[in-house]
């Protein structure tokens, strides 16, 4: 049929029908499977919500316990992995690094692709789940120079995470909980908001029955743009530079204002949040509960609260209904937690990523038929060819 609607952006465009994720951007209510993100943030861990998001219920017992017990037991990454992961250069960025790894882990397991690959695609999932982690603390050892840190099975998701990431082979580590916890709570907050750029995209690239392994690949590159979330990193950087300039937030305003100036302020305006993002609230609590657990004073804080309060109060950022969003205090917590800027979206990709799976999921037991958009061609109407002698 001839008949396309326009519509860039999709920003009216329902791509799917989906059980897992409700949002009203008006009111600002997020709810997974129909449990709201203040009590899932408040009470569940970031496995029992992952299985929730993945499987649909809250897991019982016995369901969690294996569950846990499986992503346990699958941390290690394959040896052969670490020669792909040692021809990148120390300075290559973790998000580039990552999205290559969980590509090539396809590689590592060829049952996920061929013409049967939803064969033992629980297995698949564990696997992503449990080994994401290790492959983003990797990122971060090279960085300092340091040999990577085996997972420990004794330890829980979180605290594994941690001790690999900044622990020694040559001495223990000691798990702070306050960091366990606020880093707890930052994934299960960022662990799916229904069809964002990146979710959009692995069910995009599931819908031609890529194995999940790629798919989810193409959605850590989504994940990466500054628009998305990078923005965590923007954040910190806008920060640094307001900071590094004074302090004084007006200017930055003004550029973001602006319409000439390509900046924007970031961590601030959501395509479908329109009165507050509920993440935000949330995390911004956090921020300041982290950070006084810690004793950190961190001047970076002051300059985002000031920010947030200039912004609420100009009329700009009002008629546009811009809020901070989940992105805007999310890094003060990460700085705070010791994890270095460049791995704030690794942190990201990590909670997103039993949402990302979810979906896909979702999507290919649905038997949703391949994406496919169309377009309304401006190019040039038909011309003959001209020889290069002549052009
Ligand atoms: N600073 C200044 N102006 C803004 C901003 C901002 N952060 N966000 C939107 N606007 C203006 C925009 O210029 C436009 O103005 P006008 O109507 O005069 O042309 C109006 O507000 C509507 O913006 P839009 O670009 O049409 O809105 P969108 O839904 O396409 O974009 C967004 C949403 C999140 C990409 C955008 O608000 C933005 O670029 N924010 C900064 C980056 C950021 O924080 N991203 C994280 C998003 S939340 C987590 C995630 O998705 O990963």
């Amino acid at each position: 049929s001839g008949y396309v609607t326009l519509d860039l952006g999709y920003k009216n465009t329902g791509a799917t029908t989906s059980n897992i994720t409700f949002l009203d951007g008006e009111k600002g209510i997020l709810r997974y499977r129909g449990y709201s993100i203040e009590e899932l943030a408040d009470k569940a861990d970031f496995l029992g919500v992952s299985y929730l998001l993945i499987y649909g219920e809250l897991p019982n017992q016995t369901q969690y316990d294996k569950f846990v017990h499986e992503i346990t037991h699958h941390t290690m990454v394959n040896e052969d992995m670490r020669k792909i992961f040692d021809g990148f250069p120390v300075n290559a960025h973790p998000m580039g690094v990552m999205s290559s790894l969980v590509s090539a882990m396809s590689g590592f397991y060829p049952e996920s692709y061929g013409s049967n690959n939803d064969k033992d695609v629980d297995l698949h999932i564990i696997r992503l789940m449990a080994k994401l982690p290790t492959l983003a603390t990797w990122c971060y050892k090279k960085s300092q120079g340091h040999p990577i840190n085996y997972p420990k099975n004794k330890l829980d998701y979180c605290s594994n995470f941690l001790h690999m990431m900044f622990g020694l082979p040559v001495e223990d580590y000691e798990i702070n909980p306050v960091v366990a916890k606020a880093l707890n709570k930052l994934l299960i907050l960022h662990a799916d908001h229904e069809q964002n750029c990146s979710t959009s995209t692995v069910r995009l690239v599931g819908s031609s029955q890529a194995n999940l392994y790629s798919s989810i690949s193409a959605g850590i590159s989504a994940l990466w743009g500054p628009l998305h979330g990078g923005a965590n990193q923007a954040v910190i950087e806008m920060l640094e530079a307001i900071k590094a300039d004074g302090g004084g937030v007006q200017k930055y305003l003004d550029k973001a204002k602006d319409k000439e100036d390509p900046f924007r302020l970031m961590g601030f305006g959501h395509r479908v949040y329109k009165n507050f993002d509920p993440r935000a609230r949330i995390i911004k609590k956090a921020a300041d509960e982290v950070l006084e657990a810690l004793g950190i004073d961190d001047p970076i804080l002051d300059i985002a609260r000031g920010l947030e309060e200039a912004a609420l109060n100009d009329e700009y950022f009002i008629k546009r209904k811009l809020y901070p969003n989940v992105d805007f205090y999310s890094g003060i917590i990460y700085r705070a937690l010791g994890i270095p800027v460049n791995m704030f979206t690794v942190m990201f990709a990590i909670g997103r990523l039993p949402g990302w799976i979810a979906q896909w999921k979702e999507l290919r037991e649905a038997g949703q038929p391949i994406g496919r958009p169309r377009q309304i061609y401006t190019g040039p109407k038909e011309r003959p060819f001209v020889d290069i002698a002549d052009r």
